[in-house]
């Protein structure tokens, strides 16, 4: 089939490169003129294991192309997945769909036959009727089809949440596009992945409602976490327990930091907001986002306790910065609250990530990036482990620095606490 994704950001790149290996000729589409020549030469503008090499496989043999030009790209296409941004609005909770209406607008003056217009971004309930609108504007009914696709790619495991998903959503209100949606997906259906078919705004609210469900379990056990630090549990424990319950299920069971990144941060907000619309009280998600947000400032309060309150001139390393581990994504990363804050209070901070440099600590009073991690944590009194990346996993703090021992405060509880104290450190985790 032929696809076109507008938006070479996490999704449409990935879905594009994924569906051109599945035999599909794709044309990526993005308004951004040098991306687009950075990847025509293969340079990929984000950090995604295996992706590079897939995009240079598939743009060789020509079944995968990159383009400026929507309006062409569109009019060569079956399918035209929109996958640009859907940020928060400033100063509101709301999805600032702006991006969606205006590429909505160039469709609707392109569409030469029968078109599939799928919503990939994340979109607010309705957003599909507000696209189907615009469109039909210019466009008989019949020359076209609004659905909403959502992806549930996790950014570090994309590639592989594309080829083996646990379910693919479609929801559309006609049977033409779920038939051809059906047939562009099984070679995934037939490796295993549920295909389920829904209305538009029950596929829109899908993806919210799993975000949002899967951030209110990360908060869960991040707050058992706090109850089995002050009654001296093993959260660890708690997790393994709770998570052998089919109900519960043990996956996204692990403490660590407050949850970041591109999506649960945004698409909890914007189902307040659409919640508000729709005058619904979803308190569970709203308490969910306050204590989310507070944890860093709990986290802050527990470096000051470990450091007896004495923050002044204190050297702090982190090891990992990013929201997560296997991504370069600073955004709501936990870590950028809490070193302003202790450079603020005077702390010297060293830090090490394995995606490098990050602008976002460039204004901020003495921190500093390090090459690696036994640069980072020389002469620190205390050492950060903030992501779970393997680099971090089996470190031995023992031989990495001779004479001064520092204090490992480990928040996603990668070390056994007995072995770490049993080779001379002071070790804290998090919930044990
Ligand atoms: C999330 C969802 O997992 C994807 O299904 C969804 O497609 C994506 O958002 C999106 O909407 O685009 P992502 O933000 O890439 O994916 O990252 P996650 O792996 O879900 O992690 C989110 C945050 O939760 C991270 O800060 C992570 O450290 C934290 N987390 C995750 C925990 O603290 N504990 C866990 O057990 C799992």
């Amino acid at each position: 089939m032929k696809l076109c994704m507008i938006g070479t950001g996490y999704v449409g790149l990935v879905s594009g490169v994924c569906f051109s290996d599945l035999g599909n000729d794709v044309i990526c589409v993005d308004k951004d003129i040098s991306k687009i020549n950075q990847l025509k030469k293969g340079n990929i503008p984000i950090y995604e294991p295996g992706l590079s090499e897939l995009v240079i496989k598939n743009y060789k043999n020509k079944r995968l192309t990159f383009s400026t030009d929507i309006n062409n790209s569109i009019k060569k296409s079956d399918i035209i997945f929109i996958c640009v941004g859907t940020p928060t609005k400033k100063n509101s909770s709301s999805a600032d769909l702006r991006q969606i209406y205006s590429v909505a607008n160039k469709i609707s003056s392109s569409i030469n036959k029968f078109k599939i217009i799928i919503t990939k971004s994340t979109v607010p309930v309705t957003t599909g009727d507000e696209i189907e609108k615009i469109i039909s504007k210019k466009n008989n009914k019949n020359k076209f089809s609004i659905v909403s696709n959502p992806e549930f790619l996790r950014e570090g495991e994309a590639i592989r949440d594309f080829i083996f998903p646990d379910r693919i959503v479609i929801g559309s209100n006609d049977k033409k596009s779920n038939s051809i949606l059906k047939n562009l997906y099984s070679p995934l259906i037939s490796k295993g992945a549920q295909y389920i078919h829904t209305s538009r705004r029950a596929a829109e609210l899908i993806k919210y409602a799993s975000n949002s469900f899967l951030a209110t379990k990360i908060t869960f056990i991040n707050e058992m976490a706090n109850l089995c630090e002050k009654i001296g549990i093993n959260i660890e424990d708690i997790s393994i327990g709770m998570g052998l319950d089919k109900r519960i299920g043990s996956r996204f069971l692990r403490a660590g930091p407050a949850y970041g990144g591109s999506c649960f941060p945004k698409d909890t907000k914007a189902i307040i907001s659409t919640s508000d619309k729709f005058k619904t009280n979803l308190s569970v998600i709203k308490s969910v986002i306050k204590s989310n947000e507070n944890r860093s400032n709990l986290l802050l309060n527990r470096i000051y306790e470990i450091l007896n309150k004495k923050i002044k001139n204190k050297k702090i390393t982190f090891l990992g910065v990013t929201f997560k581990a296997n991504t370069d994504d600073m955004r709501d990363s936990s870590s950028l609250k809490m070193i302003p804050t202790l450079s603020k209070k005077g702390a010297i901070i060293k830090y090490f990530d394995p995606t490098g440099y990050k602008i976002e600590f460039e204004k901020n009073k003495n921190v500093f990036y390090e090459k690696s991690v036994k640069k980072s944590v020389e002469g620190s009194d205390l050492v950060i482990i903030h992501t779970e990346w393997n680099d971090f996993k089996s470190i031995n703090f023992k031989n990495l620095v001779k004479g001064k021992k520092f204090i490992i405060y480990d928040m996603r509880n990668i070390y056994s606490p007995a072995k770490i104290k049993a080779q001379g450190f002071k070790y804290f985790s998090i919930g044990r």
